[in-house]
């Protein structure tokens, strides 16, 4: 299997900063690398957090249903796969691929999730965002309702029927679990790591947003695709070791300040400084 590559999300200049950063793709591209990677088949991976608490990574809201079978079609026939029947569509349309799936629609005049299969948030569940509107989903978004809220709605409302765009964003979190509904779960574990165990403990977590309109129904489907890997895993890169340590730094600045405090990034500052000051000495 070839190992997944996707383009490192922290190597660019505004790396520090949050910005919608939406881009074009091609439709072959819609879903990222091979299915069924290092995390094993994901209809398995999924009906297995679906077991132990539906509600945490399932929900739907009522008269998402057509919206919801068109989504299904769609990402079927892409894949060029026949789905299951017996479950609520997009429930089934996320057991065909890595991504998790959620639905926007509007609603009362604004943009709302109306479904949502999340089998990889990142601190956050279903049953705390669907049925939020996109004001409500980026409330703890610093700067979120009076910067990129305006924007972010134009788009979704005049995005064109046959143009897919994705964005990227990058963390660093002290789990490489894909299943991280509970924020405080994997913080209060971050006190146990020493610098020593840095490289292997924290993660830098990747996530690759598309955006693709549903035309029958005029909805929207976004997919998010996790991406993470150790920070030791940079050792093996050295153009993404610096390019890291470069973002590193511009988060730790005065402009990264908003960036890093909603993503907890100071606290982890001496860890990841250490693993670099060590890795770069070696590189
Ligand atoms: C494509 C347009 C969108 C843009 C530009 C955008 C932007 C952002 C940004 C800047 C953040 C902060 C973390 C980061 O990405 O660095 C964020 C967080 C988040 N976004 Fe979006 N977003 C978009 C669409 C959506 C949609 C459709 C959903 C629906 C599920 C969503 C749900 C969330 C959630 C739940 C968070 C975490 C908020 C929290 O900390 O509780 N976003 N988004």
């Amino acid at each position: 299997m070839t190992t997944p590559d996707p383009p490192a999300a922290y190597a660019h200049r505004e790396a520090h900063l949050f910005r919608i950063g939406l881009a074009p793709i091609d439709h072959k591209d819609w879903f990222e690398g091979p299915y069924g990677s290092a995390d094993g088949d994901p209809a398995t991976r999924k009906a297995a957090i679906f077991a132990g608490d539906p509600d945490l990574c399932w929900g739907e809201t009522e008269g998402s249903r057509p919206a919801q079978g068109e989504a299904l079609t769609l990402v079927a026939e892409h894949l060029g796969v026949t789905p299951q029947a017996d479950l609520p569509p997009l429930h089934a349309a996320a057991l065909l691929v890595e991504d998790d799936l959620c639905l926007m629609e509007r609603r009362g005049g604004e943009w709302t999730l109306s479904a949502a299969s999340l089998c990889a948030p990142s601190f956050f569940s279903a049953k705390s965002v669907v049925g939020k509107s996109l004001a409500g989903l980026h409330g703890p978004v610093t700067g979120f309702g009076e910067r990129l809220l305006p924007r972010v709605d134009r788009i979704f409302t005049h995005l064109a029927d046959d143009q897919l765009v994705e964005r990227r964003n990058w963390s660093v979190v002290s789990s490489g679990e894909l299943f991280l509904p509970d924020e405080r779960a994997v913080r209060s574990r971050q006190s146990e790591i020493t610098p020593d165990m840095a490289g292997a403990r924290l993660f830098v977590r990747m996530e690759r947003q598309t955006l693709r309109r549903l035309p029958d129904t005029g909805a929207l489907l976004f997919t998010i695709r996790i991406w993470r890997h150790p920070l030791s895993a940079l050792r093996d890169r050295p153009e993404r070791l610096s390019a890291f340590a470069r973002a590193w730094d511009l988060v730790m600045t005065d402009d990264g300040e908003a960036f890093r405090n909603y993503k907890q990034l100071g606290p982890l500052d001496p860890l990841v400084r250490s693993f670099l000051a060590e890795a770069l000495a070696s590189a």
